[in-house]
């Protein structure tokens, strides 16, 4: 088993990697819980509820199962309400703890919901995707989205710890694999360019899930999300990093309708309209943006964004949680390894829509 240690402000924890980590969760769970809820949807819950729930009976306690309905187009206020209800009604108190058994739509409600029930209580990541794996389970980012901007209401709420079961990916559509190596690939791009160049050379064994590879690329996405987390937990700065591609890739999502395209999608084909800014206006070399297409490419994600309409593709972009007094601003890359944030004059955004859209 692999571990990888987070450290924030807000709390230190684990993050386990290995097969079968599913079947040791009741040694996750802290003596004094009084109760565990398994927050969960059908998908997920058919192929893993009961060995999570065997697993964690053997601590003796009460395991309750909380099932939301599967998408991203659920992660809203009615389906945490759902996780309310199932709390209050079952009476459990303030030393339960919310076990997120799922992907990261599942993981950033339940940690929301822990955040805020009885003023916060302890959950647990048992993240089931890739994605959830290598970004949305570690570093605290708890939410649900809103009609109009995605994650818009949440919190940052630390998990006790993250425990990833990599044998699960077995089960995980290729659609989603690929959705999830987007943002493998995106931690290359924005920090280490040995990773980056690693990513290209093995992008068809991550598609093929090989399991060296795999855990590999799991391994070094949590140890690069950990550094940055641990550096600024609550995005006053340096954090904001990992956001490369999701000023564009969330107006993707919320502009066709959540879950038209898959968030790990949108934000692969928002890295390479990302790129392209970049070597418009922070002199990102052109050779580089061909790498980042093909490598999105290679990975499976499209790579030619949606027509949106230029002014449509603004308004949906200013509702982003980066945005300052009105003013857009996007992760950029000055070479591959090293991002920054800043703003970029819409003339620019315009062009680089008019080239990456159809
Ligand atoms: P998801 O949670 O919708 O899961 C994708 C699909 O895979 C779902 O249908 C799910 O039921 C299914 N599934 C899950 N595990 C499976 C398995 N092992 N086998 C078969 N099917 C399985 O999507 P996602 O890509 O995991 O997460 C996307 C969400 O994560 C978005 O809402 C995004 O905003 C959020 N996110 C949050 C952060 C953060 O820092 N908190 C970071 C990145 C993304
Ligand atoms: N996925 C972006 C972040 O955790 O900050």
């Amino acid at each position: 088993m692999i571990v990888v240690d987070v450290d924030t402000p807000g709390g230190n924890y684990p993050i386990h990697i290995g097969s079968r980590r599913i079947d040791a969760l009741d040694q996750c769970i802290p003596t004094d819980a009084t109760a565990i809820a398994v927050v969960t949807n059908p998908t997920v819950a058919a192929l893993y509820g009961e060995r999570a729930e065997a697993a964690l009976a053997r601590t003796g306690k009460r395991v309750l199962r909380i099932e939301l309905p599967d998408g991203e187009a659920y992660k809203d206020w009615e389906s945490l309400n759902l996780i309310f209800d199932a709390l209050l009604s079952n009476r459990l108190d303030r030393r339960c703890v919310l076990v997120a058994l799922g992907g990261g739509v599942i993981g950033d409600m339940t940690g929301f919901a822990a955040a805020v029930y009885m003023r916060g209580v302890r959950f647990l990541q048992v993240p089931t995707t890739l994605l959830a794996q290598v970004d949305s389970s570690v570093g605290g980012k708890t939410a649900v989205n809103h009609p109009l901007g995605k994650n818009m209401i949440g919190a940052f709420y630390q998990p006790i710890a993250v425990e990833i079961d990599t044998e699960v990916l077995n089960t995980l559509p290729a659609r989603e694999v690929s959705a999830g190596l987007a943002e493998v690939i995106k931690y290359g791009l924005i920090l280490d360019p040995d990773f980056w160049t690693w990513c290209e050379d093995n992008a068809q064994k991550l598609r093929a899930l090989d399991p060296q590879a795999v855990a590999y690329a799991i391994r070094r996405s949590c140890e690069l999300k950990a550094q940055v987390v641990g550096k600024d937990e609550r995005e006053s700065g340096l954090r904001a990093i990992l956001n490369l591609g999701h000023t564009f890739g969330h107006a993707i999502e919320s502009g066709l309708g959540y879950g038209a395209w898959l968030h790990g999608e949108a934000v692969g084909c928002g890295m390479v309209q990302a790129a392209e800014l970049s070597a418009d206006v922070a002199g990102f070399d052109r050779a580089d943006v061909q790498r980042v297409r093909a490598l999105v490419a290679d990975i499976g994600c499209p790579v030619v964004a949606p027509d949106l309409g230029a002014d449509r593709w603004l308004d949906l972009m200013q509702v982003d949680k980066k945005t300052e007094g009105g003013s857009i601003r996007y992760v950029l890359m000055s070479r591959i390894g090293e991002a920054f944030m800043r703003a970029a004059p819409d003339d620019a955004v315009r062009a680089v829509l008019a080239r990456t859209t159809q």
